[in-house]
């Protein structure tokens, strides 16, 4: 506790080379809560140095080149993958921990059954003991980001203080850092969210540093009356780039519901038809359930003149503009995705887009220095290291089924690098929006796409929206549970008062935006896709854009309007009439079973489910 920190003579700045021309010691905010906390906060957990993040390219090169040498990055090779790195994590630090995650707001109440709660006075004690001298040996970086374009009415600024370079450098992929933030701090018109992250891995002197510091003890702690974030014991996505779930999501879902707007789990695109008219859409997806490929959907031949845009594959934050209109921007910079399945075939843009300047962590890596993921190419590598770094064959895969790739492995690339990036992603007014989609990974049941009758039905169809649990988290994989919007492991607050919200918001709209459900995951009798999904989505899509410009008729199913064979444009594609009735079929008893499954939600959320959900449901079982 006696460890000086002052940033004009630091003690520490003897070790430290100097970067782009000046001390990175030295602190380039001007405002005076920041420096208090910057200190308070190496007061408390006695880092060796402090680094103020300016967000340069020079400062990324020079952290990735550290970290090559310190073996927590490896250079992948400059000839096939430009300016590309690769990170193998810790083998239990691969995924969100969700029983590790906590809303601590003053009243359990407030955070609802579906959040962990812990008291915010006990949880600050724990984690002040835990962060007391935990980075120790260590650099804390103060990286200041902006979710949303620096500058944007709709962007919310936060700073993360942060003793792993790995997270500086994803963050400077996934959201705008540095320099123009702390201008923005010292203009003083934005609330910061203060954001607090410790690996839990202190070194003592001499120590040899791990090449994924940990801690198997973790916590990701959101407070959110007070805003604040603090995550402890994890280096990965979701638990350490605070800008995103823990910020983007969990936080500025409080923001949002106090201030009349939405904090999302949801992609943007646009669909640009033959004659240029541009129609904007998001889509809610579980994690890992296809937001990504979707939003980089390339359509299919026959679809010529139609294109597909990208705004974000993951967070939107929607509002009604001053004509009411719903607006939605992308709070990130780049994209944080899911590499297996990832290729040319199934998502070329997404391909084009991490064939440089990005990191992958916990995929394969070749003897050529190149990376490999399961379901890159048709023809595994003969031999590679697997994420674990041992030697993975196709023949010892075949024999003891082990993946070279971890399934939840993913790849840090800029948004800017997409083909198909929207020339609006970063228009600080955001798109408006026409059509939100809801979605889910389900093998029966689910039909390929519906439309809610109404804005409330959409609320129901979302609030009850379920999904096969995949690798994203960690738990058990493959069963169905429920997952509101896509938002149970991110809305920062109670579930019931967050549907109440959603209904609210039509009061704020002067039209609402068309609410339809999809599922490309319907599966036969042995167990095979029914739908070929990824472009040919596109048709899909076609017939939600129709509907929303009043174009595409449907037939009124119990659950809502559905296509007929006849009004799916089918150009290119043989797809028999008998198997788009097998996909659009709704099954009276197995919705009469899943309309069970909604109450097990329902019966936790009880004495706070808005009205309208209840009456949704009864009118959804009369129809059955
Ligand atoms: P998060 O980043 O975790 O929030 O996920 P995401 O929703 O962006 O997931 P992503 O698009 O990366 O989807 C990952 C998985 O969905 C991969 O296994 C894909 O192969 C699969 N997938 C995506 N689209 C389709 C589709 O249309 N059909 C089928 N069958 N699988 C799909
Ligand atoms: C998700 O799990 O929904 C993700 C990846 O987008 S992570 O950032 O790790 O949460
Ligand atoms: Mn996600």
């Amino acid at each position: 506790m006696t460890k000086r920190v002052d940033h004009n003579e630091s003690e520490n700045s003897a070790s430290f080379s100097v970067w782009n021309g000046r001390d990175p010691s030295v602190p380039l905010g001007k405002n005076d809560h920041l420096l208090k906390w910057v200190e308070k906060t190496a007061r408390l957990t006695e880092p060796d140095s402090i680094h103020w993040v300016d967000g340069s390219i020079e400062e990324y090169d020079e952290l990735c080149a550290r970290m090559v040498k310190t073996g927590a990055l490896i250079k992948l090779n400059e000839d096939l993958w430009p300016g590309c790195y690769y990170a193998r994590s810790n083998p239990d630090d691969t995924a969100r921990v969700e029983d590790r995650t906590f809303i601590c707001s003053y009243s359990k109440e407030a955070a609802g059954p579906t959040n962990n709660w812990e008291d915010p006075f006990k949880m600050r004690r724990r984690l002040k003991e835990l962060f007391a001298g935990s980075m120790r040996g260590r650099t804390m970086y103060v990286l200041p980001f902006s979710m949303g374009p620096v500058g944007s009415p709709m962007a919310r600024i936060g700073v993360q203080l942060t003793d792993s370079p790995y997270v500086v450098v994803n963050m400077r992929i996934m959201s705008r850092i540095g320099l123009p933030v702390y201008a923005e701090i010292d203009k003083g018109e934005k609330r910061v969210v203060p954001c607090l992250h410790s690996l839990g891995a202190p070194l003592a002197p001499g120590q040899k540093d791990d090449p994924w510091p940990c801690n198997p003890e973790k916590y990701i702690v959101h407070f959110p009356e007070t805003r604040e974030i603090w995550s402890y014991g994890s280096g990965y996505g979701g638990n350490a780039l605070l800008g995103k779930k823990c910020f983007a999501l969990r936080i500025a879902s409080n923001l949002a519901r106090d201030e009349g707007w939405m904090a999302e789990h949801m992609l943007i695109l646009g669909v640009e038809d033959p004659n240029g008219e541009k129609t904007y859409v998001t889509a809610a997806f579980p994690s890992s359930c296809g937001k990504t490929n979707f939003a980089m959907l390339i359509p299919p031949a026959g679809f010529e003149g139609w294109k597909v845009w990208t705004v974000g594959d993951d967070i939107a934050w929607l509002k009604p503009d001053s004509d009411d209109r719903l607006r939605a921007i992308n709070p990130e910079a780049g994209f944080f995705g899911v590499a297996p399945g990832t290729s040319w075939k199934t998502n070329p843009n997404a391909m084009a887009t991490l064939s440089r300047n990005t990191i992958f962590t916990n995929v394969a890596i070749t003897p050529e220095g190149g990376v490999w993921w399961e379901g890159m190419t048709d023809e595994p590598p003969a031999e590679c290291l697997d994420w674990r770094g041992n030697v993975w064959t196709p023949e010892i895969a075949r024999r003891t089924g082990a993946k070279a790739a971890h399934p939840n492995a993913r790849y840090t690339a800029p948004a800017a690098q997409c083909p198909t990036i929207d020339p609006a992603w970063e228009d600080p007014a955001g798109v408006p929006i026409g059509a939100i989609i809801f979605g889910g990974r389900r093998a029966s049941t689910m039909p390929l796409v519906y439309e809610a009758f109404n804005w409330s039905a959409g609320v129901y169809i979302g609030a009850t929206a379920g999904s096969e649990i995949t690798a994203a988290s960690t738990g058990v994989q493959g069963k169905v549970r429920r997952d509101p919007m896509a938002m149970l492991p991110f809305c920062g607050y109670h579930m019931g008062d967050y549907f109440r919200h959603w209904i609210r918001m039509q009061r704020a709209l002067g039209e609402t935006p068309r609410i339809f459900h999809v599922n490309w995951f319907r599966k036969d009798e042995n167990g095979d896709f029914i739908w070929p999904g990824f472009g040919e989505n596109m048709r899909v899509l076609r017939w939600i854009v129709d509907r929303v410009r009043g174009r595409a008729s449907g037939k009124e199913t119990p659950i809502g309007w559905a296509p007929r064979y006849d009004d799916v444009d089918w150009t290119g594609l043989d797809f028999p009439k008998e198997k788009f009735d097998r996909l659009q079929r709704v099954d009276r008893s197995a919705w009469r079973a899943e309309v069970l499954g909604h109450e097990e939600l329902f019966l936790e959320l009880h004495d706070r489910i808005p009205a309208e959900m209840i009456y949704e449901r009864e009118l959804l079982i009369c129809r059955l």
